[in-house]
């Protein structure tokens, strides 16, 4: 071996043991860096990724988001949906539902730092073991399956007229009332209805009562109708929200269904409630 030679093998030689001393150097680093997300361990149903800034203001904007809402995401992530329906459309009150407590932390400095953290709150907690049904106006960017999970409670449990928002993924069987792409990303918009299903009495002022079938499916409803046994013609029923339009005997009536009962909206000389659901 030549003296110049010796410098080259001596380096060879230590390489594995450099690389060795840096690997256990660095081993404390690494071990503080992710301990944190170790001790919180959220149990996440989807990862966080974020909803694009323009696809967000498309989900507002369909949503038709004013002051007067409170709104709700479930998995709120950064915040920016809340963050930018408070600064952007003058949201008064939102509630974002975060499970990992990090994203909770920093979701709430940046509405410290754009002045909203009175308006907007961000809570960790699971979206499954919590109450939002007084929302109305609902968002979201999950899963396909967790909507399917999260249909029925929205279904059942928030009031009709709520406006539902869900970046890229639908809600199955339940067709949306509005769709739209922003750069290949779809949104989607349901506005939760009534629940009208069952049996109704329609009182006419001097003509005879009807007995009226509502089958509901959904947004989509059909009607049957009798008066003294005899059937009457029914037209395509709308609902939209709480607002119900049908057609019995040629006449059209337009109502707000509040539970049990169907307020005249058009024409003072009629009314129904419900007799089974
Ligand atoms: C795809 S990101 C959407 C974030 C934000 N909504 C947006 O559109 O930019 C989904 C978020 O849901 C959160 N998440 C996952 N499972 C959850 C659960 N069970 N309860 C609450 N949040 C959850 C994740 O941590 C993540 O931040």
């Amino acid at each position: 071996m030549t003296a110049s030679r010796r410098p080259r093998a001596f380096a060879r030689l230590c390489a594995p043991l450099a690389l060795l001393i840096a690997f256990f150097a660095c081993l404390p680093v690494v071990a503080y860096e992710t301990k944190p997300f170790e001790d919180h361990d959220p149990k996440l149903d989807v990862d966080f990724t974020p909803t694009p800034m323009d696809a967000v203001r498309r989900m507002l904007d369909m949503a038709g988001v004013g002051p007067d809402d409170y709104v709700v995401d479930l998995g709120s992530g950064d915040g920016r949906i809340l963050l930018t329906a408070a600064t952007e459309y003058g949201v008064e009150r939102a509630l974002g539902v975060e499970i990992d407590p990090w994203l909770v932390d920093y979701a709430a400095d940046k509405a410290t730092a754009a002045g909203v953290a009175q308006r907007v709150r961000f809570v960790h907690a699971d979206l499954f073991e919590t109450d939002f049904f007084d929302a109305d106006v609902l968002t979201m960017y999950l899963l396909p399956e967790l909507n399917l999970r999260l249909r029925p409670l929205i279904l059942s449990q928030m009031k009709p007229g709520t406006r539902i928002v869900s970046h890229s993924f639908d809600m199955g069987e339940w067709t949306p009332d509005a769709k739209d792409h922003v750069h290949l990303r779809d949104v989607y918009l349901w506005i939760v209805p009534a629940r009208v299903g069952g049996r109704w009495r329609l009182e006419r002022e001097g003509l005879a009562p009807v007995d009226l079938e509502f089958e509901q499916r959904f947004q989509r409803v059909t009607a049957r109708a009798s008066a003294n046994g005899q059937a009457l013609d029914t037209g395509a029923v709308e609902l939209d929200g709480a607002e119900i339009s049908f057609r019995v005997d040629g006449r059209r009536y337009h109502g707000h269904v509040d539970t049990d009962t169907i307020r005249p909206l058009e024409g003072a000389d009629w009314s129904a409630r419900r007799l089974r659901r």
